[in-house]
């Protein structure tokens, strides 16, 4: 039996199977399934129908892959709040989590959905849905090629990743943008139902969050009406307020992270319209969200996001540009300005990627601190989590993302001689204020690693020495180019420190897990 998710229930079913002298060779719930399966095909003697009786009583997240040596030219797959897909080839047949798996083998796949279960054969597949009728599945055509999923020739799927944001960001961008406008073609939301939205709610994971802490402060600025972010493992415990009238965006690259979709079905069962900025085609968030915004980041490898970060970032931005003009909300003037921006911003990123000698260095010299924070306010605090967050998950130093305003209010005290801040002051409104919480922590002996826009690199020399900058860009865009040195920071130390970039240690791709 090959299982991915966690069996919540395990243990008792554990003790069942102990009472009836079943023994245990391992502690796994994987083991407590195929054990139960095996009890049940005991007293039934057909499998099928023991798969059946054990998807009954098991609770919890799954996609099984089940092996039998009574069923030598078959096998069975099942799922439930774990992604699981089906691949269709000449004389063969496939199942997997991710298409990335199978991809070499067949382009032809089809999605299983909760409760279905498949009897697998070499060249043929038969679906049941949950109460056992045979049932037909669409199939669903992967258009990406195979080298996408390749290195390309780069040390890491990650860098690879962070070089391809330019073209991912313009993939992502230039089919929604015609003659200066934005448009949604794929949105089913009426025109008069954005016009009445009274509050939008983003629920998210991890960076996906993160650009939802952006959308926060971008949409409420575009659109003068509530804007709530949350995280999406707290917003499915919590008591939102939530309802008809209101719109809520579920943002994953993945398309499965279990979290977010328990709350994407919390929130459509009190009322709301769920649209989803998704990554992968077809994942389980995009088929039960009301409308889907896919980000044509393509396949993304790297267990850190960097290129569906970017993608989604510009695409919530877009959304926002949509609803505002809708709204009467945002001037011409500025909507034309943001689109002309938006329109730049690969290029601009180029001009990021080309000038990385900086970022090495830096690397070099901080790569051995065991403590870094990451200070801003407003954009720069939302970029701040996520250059955290990136040097976290792949380095495995402690950072901490902090509101600079906040300091003062007890964290400063960690504050001393030789500690690592990150200082981003890309948001021009607040300029001035980021370079006085620069001087607060020099003051108390921090080293500045400085990050600012072409335009004020100069000012901000006078009080920091190590500075990184970015090309300027409208102020609500300013998170899109500040990310990408950020997301090679941490590359570079991670390189610096031996650590498995792609794959960080008790990381997944995709959490299908609580
Ligand atoms: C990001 O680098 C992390 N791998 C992780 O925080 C991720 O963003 C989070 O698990 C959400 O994933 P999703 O976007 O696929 O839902």
């Amino acid at each position: 039996m090959v299982h991915n998710g966690i069996i919540e229930n395990y243990m008792e079913i554990k003790e069942f199977l102990v009472s009836q002298g079943v023994r245990f060779r391992s502690e796994t719930d994987t083991e407590v399934v195929a054990q139960l399966l095996a009890y049940y095909y005991g007293k039934t003697g057909d499998m099928m129908s023991a798969v059946y009786r054990v998807l009954d009583r098991i609770e919890g997240a799954y996609a099984l892959g089940i092996l039998s040596a009574d069923m030598p030219d078959s096998f069975i797959a099942a799922r439930k709040d774990a992604p699981l897909l089906l691949g269709y080839g000449e004389g063969c047949s496939f199942i997997a989590s991710d298409v990335t798996a199978i991809i070499k083998h067949t382009r032809d796949i089809s999605y299983m959905e909760d409760g279905e279960v498949a009897l697998v054969k070499a060249g043929a597949i038969t679906v049941f849905d949950a109460l056992g009728r045979q049932m037909e599945k669409e199939h669903s055509f992967v258009d990406w090629d195979v080298s996408a999923a390749e290195k390309g020739g780069y040390a890491h799927f990650m860098f690879k990743e962070i070089m391809e944001q330019p073209e991912a960001v313009r993939k992502t961008i230039s089919p929604r943008i015609k003659e200066g406008r934005v448009a949604f073609e794929e949105l089913k939301l009426e025109p008069d139902y954005i016009r009445g939205l009274k509050k939008i709610f983003i629920v998210a994971c991890g960076s996906s969050y993160h650009v939802g802490v952006v959308g926060k402060y971008n949409l409420e600025r575009l659109l003068r009406r509530p804007v709530d972010v949350m995280l999406a493992s707290e917003f499915r415990y919590a008591d939102p307020l939530v309802d008809e009238d209101t719109l809520v965006i579920v943002i994953s690259q993945s398309g499965e992270t279990l979290d977010t979709m328990a709350a994407l079905r919390m929130a459509k069962s009190l009322g709301a319209r769920i649209l989803s900025i998704v990554n992968v085609v077809g994942s389980s968030i995009a088929r039960e969200s009301d409308d889907v915004l896919y980000t044509w980041a393509g396949p993304e490898i790297a267990v850190a996001t960097t290129k569906a970060y970017s993608t989604q970032l510009v695409l919530l931005n877009m959304l926002g540009l949509y609803f505002g003009d809708l709204m009467g909300s945002v001037s011409p003037a500025e909507y034309s300005d943001i689109v002309w921006e938006l329109l730049d911003l690969p290029a601009k990123m180029e001009r990021v990627l080309e000038n990385t000698e900086e970022i090495k260095y830096l690397a070099s010299r901080y790569f051995n601190h065991n403590s870094i924070f990451f200070i801003g306010r407003h954009l720069d605090y939302a970029l701040g989590l996520e250059g955290s967050l990136k040097l976290k998950e792949i380095s495995y130093i402690h950072c901490e993302a902090y509101a600079s305003g906040e300091l003062k209010h007890g964290t400063i005290s960690l504050i001393e001689n030789g500690t690592l801040v990150v200082a981003l002051c890309t948001y021009a409104p607040l300029f001035e204020k980021s370079l006085s919480n620069i001087v607060e922590v020099k003051a108390r002996g921090a080293d500045i690693v400085a990050l600012t826009t072409n335009s004020r690199s100069r000012e901000l020399s006078k009080t920091v020495e190590n500075i990184l900058s970015i090309p300027d860009t409208h102020m609500l865009l300013q998170p899109s180019l500040g990310v990408v040195p950020l997301q090679l920071f941490a590359y570079y130390v991670a390189l610096h420190r031996g650590c498995d970039i792609d794959k960080p240690r008790n990381l997944a791709k995709s959490v299908t897990v609580e």
